[in-house]
């Protein structure tokens, strides 16, 4: 069928499968472009099927030639509807992977349960033996506990008092402000609870008590931090809590797998437009303002340039892995440069509706946040007729 994008506020309800495969081979190609990895041959990637884990586990195979398998959350297509953006990424990924020679099996279904956690532990079991990279890349707005069965949705605010602020709605690119109210307590025992460390501790938990974590393992969290204008809303707010949390699980979970010579790390990466980021208000007027100072430095990074710079720079170097005085690895250090920063502090002073277009990277918000659904992407006929049963070779 034809296939048209159908937004509603921060989400598309429509993908592309021919987009979704297009971004995908992109992907595979610049990780080829960068050179091999002296990486991981067996990973287990968590949130494998968009952004950072779907750039992850593109860099694993593709350029440390690792087998992976990813657990994510996606909708399956129909006749006459189509799946969600994940499902055809990763429809995309294991053809190419089985054309390359490379293992890739995927398993769909809610990470938080006790029953996908088994389902993947067998899975590891049965193929792989152990894994010796996992990474943890779930964004998600809720959890259901699996000991308690609690339900905790995640909040987006700031913490002590109202935060004001501009935002902008990268739809229209009118420039406004809004004000958002503190959040309770519970906001934020919520939101540490769905993006915390727990889930990511009881991963390595249950892996490791299954002895399915190889000799020297590496596990992989993914964090943000940002610049003191987003801090009310990101940093110091509940999912800053969160972030927080995530953190300090890095050293709880280190210290469990000192036994095996195991590590575990948190890395910050840079802010870009992805399904998980769109929905925070201020953020994607940050994030215009960035894109456009980065481009004009030639320092802009999507996805898997990030990815590919954290495996071949930092956690495979074949040197101590470099973090900062909180232990993190900083992949976010060109969107931090301080020249960077007081660049975009400038022009977040000058924004309005009127100068935005000018001033800011509004078309490549725009332009990101289509092809995150296989939309606006170059080289695709997106007036023929795609086939949006697509099936993914390798789901289990
Ligand atoms: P994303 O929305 O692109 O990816 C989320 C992944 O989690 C998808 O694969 C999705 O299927 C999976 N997922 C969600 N709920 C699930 C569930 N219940 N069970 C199984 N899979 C589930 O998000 P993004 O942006 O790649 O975020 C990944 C991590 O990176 C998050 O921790 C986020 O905070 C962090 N991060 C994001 C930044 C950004 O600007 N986008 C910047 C720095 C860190
Ligand atoms: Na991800």
């Amino acid at each position: 069928m034809i296939i048209e994008p159908r937004i509603r506020g921060f989400i598309c309800l429509t993908a592309h499968p021919e987009g979704c495969k297009q971004n995908v081979v992109n992907q595979i190609n610049y990780v080829k472009s960068k050179g091999a990895i002296n990486g991981p041959k067996k990973v287990l990637v968590i949130g494998a099927s968009t952004g950072f884990g779907l750039a992850s586990r593109i860099t694993s195979a593709f350029g440390a030639g690792a087998a992976t398998i990813g657990v994510y959350f996606e909708k399956p297509p129909a006749e006459g509807k189509t799946a969600s953006p994940g499902w055809y990424n990763t429809a995309a990924f294991e053809a190419e992977a089985q054309k390359a020679g490379l293992y890739a099996k995927s398993i769909n279904g809610d990470a938080f349960s006790d029953e996908i956690k088994q389902k993947t532990m067998d899975l590891i079991k049965a193929d792989l033996g152990t894994v010796d990279l996992v990474i943890y890349s779930l964004a998600s707005p809720r959890r259901t506990h699996p000991k308690t069965g609690v339900v905790y949705n995640s909040a987006l605010k700031p913490i002590g008092q109202t935060f004001t602020n501009k935002t902008v709605n990268f739809h229209t690119g009118v420039v406004s402000e809004i004000s958002i109210t503190p959040a309770s307590e519970e906001d934020i025992t919520n939101t540490i609870a769905v993006m915390g460390g727990e889930d990511w501790a009881m991963w390595i938990e249950a892996l490791k008590g299954a002895n399915l974590l190889s000799p020297g393992a590496t596990t992989v969290a993914y964090s943000y931090i940002g610049p003191a204008l987003t801090e009310p809303v990101y940093r110091k707010g509940t999912i800053g809590r969160a972030k927080d949390d995530l953190e300090a699980t890095a050293f709880t979970i280190a210290d469990s797998l000192k036994d095996i010579n195991g590590q575990a790390y948190v890395s910050v990466n840079k802010a870009l437009v992805t399904q998980a980021s769109s929905a925070i208000p201020v953020i994607p007027l940050y994030i215009s303002l960035l894109y456009k100072v980065m481009k004009e430095e030639g320092i802009h990074e999507g996805c898997i340039e990030q990815m590919q710079r954290l495996f071949q720079t930092r956690l495979f170097a074949g040197s101590a892995i470099p973090t900062d005085e909180k232990g993190r690895i900083r992949i976010d250090d060109w969107e931090m440069r301080e020249d960077v920063q007081a660049k975009v502090a400038a022009l977040w002073e000058q924004s309005t509706t009127e100068s935005l277009p000018e001033i800011g990277d509004l078309a490549g918000y725009k332009a990101d946040f289509m092809n995150l659904f296989g939309f606006d992407v170059a080289g695709v006929d997106y007036q023929a007729d795609a086939n949006e049963m697509v099936q993914v070779p390798g789901l289990v």
